[in-house]
């Protein structure tokens, strides 16, 4: 169902890989709330072609983007600006990989070039696009800012590694960002904590299965779908929520705050 929650609202979505992505999701529930979009990814991901079949449907165009360069975030945001003949009102940053975990070395056998390299595309991405907004002064004011994180951040997860640190990282620059976005041009940042979800770069954590049935067990509500986050997503782009910011919201059925279900204890019995 559509409310118009996004009427005349343009924005820029990163990460949009598959139709099992976020930000895929969200870029169709935006486009549905009535907004204009502009979608990015990694060169290297475009060649899959994919987001291709996304664009037709939302009517976006797209514009190949490493998350890493600050040339081809300077291009991106030119380009968007001169399509929306003006600037932005939200991004959705959906950028997540670690180079240890794929090549499959632990957390304490980390090889430290992989790990600059996960740290900068996971995390100090976010500062190099609010970077590159903020010196081209793209985001309008009361903009909306989202990128996605990871409990892990805050809790022990040792199979995610060193993406546990990158999260941690991205929630910092959120919330350091969001003090001087939030002075200069009311322009609010915020990080969603999204529960596991059966994607790309979600698949990539070893025993995937596993963790995703131990988090919905042990959440009251069960897990938040890729559906839900773009629904989540929705409302941190929308009007109603422009006191929000600097935060971490935690979008994963109540998981967060339980200790233990009888769901979990009854399986550990057996
Ligand atoms: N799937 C989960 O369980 C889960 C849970 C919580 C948070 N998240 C986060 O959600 C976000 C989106 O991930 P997803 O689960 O939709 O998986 P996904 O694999 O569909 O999306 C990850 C995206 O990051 C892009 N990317 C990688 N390197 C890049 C670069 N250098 N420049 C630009 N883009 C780059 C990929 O091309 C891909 O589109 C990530 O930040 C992820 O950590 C995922």
């Amino acid at each position: 169902m559509s409310y118009n929650l996004l009427k005349g609202k343009k924005g820029i979505i990163f990460g949009a890989l598959d139709e099992r992505s976020i930000a895929w999701k969200t870029a169709l529930r935006c486009h549905e709330e009535g907004a204009e979009i502009v979608l990015s990814n990694a060169p290297v991901a475009m060649r899959m072609g994919e987001i291709n079949k996304l664009a037709e449907k939302v009517g976006a165009p797209v514009v190949a983007a490493d998350a890493t360069s600050m040339d081809d975030l300077k291009k991106l945001f030119e380009e968007a600006t001169k399509h929306f003949n003006g600037g932005v009102d939200f991004v959705l940053h959906s950028i997540g990989m670690s180079l240890n975990v794929r090549k499959g070395k632990g957390y304490t056998e980390l090889d430290y070039g992989f790990n600059q390299k996960t740290l900068d595309i996971s995390a100090m991405s976010l500062h190099r696009v609010l970077r590159t907004a903020w010196d081209m002064d793209a985001i309008n004011e009361w903009g909306s800012v989202v990128a996605l994180t990871y409990i892990a951040a805050q809790r022990v997860f040792p199979d995610y590694s060193e993406m546990a640190d990158a999260k941690a990282l991205l929630e910092s620059v959120a919330r350091s960002f969001g003090y001087h976005y939030g002075t200069r041009k009311k322009v609010r940042i915020n990080t969603i904590s999204q529960s596991p979800t059966a994607t790309t770069a979600g698949s990539g954590v070893k025993g995937f299965d596993g963790f995703i049935d131990y988090a919905d067990k042990m959440s009251p509500i069960g897990n938040a779908t890729g559906e839900q986050c773009a629904d989540y997503c929705v409302s941190l782009f929308s009007d109603l929520t422009r006191m929000v910011t600097m935060q971490n919201l935690f979008h994963d059925g109540g998981f967060s705050f339980m200790g233990v279900t009888p769901l979990v204890i009854e399986k550990m019995g057996k």
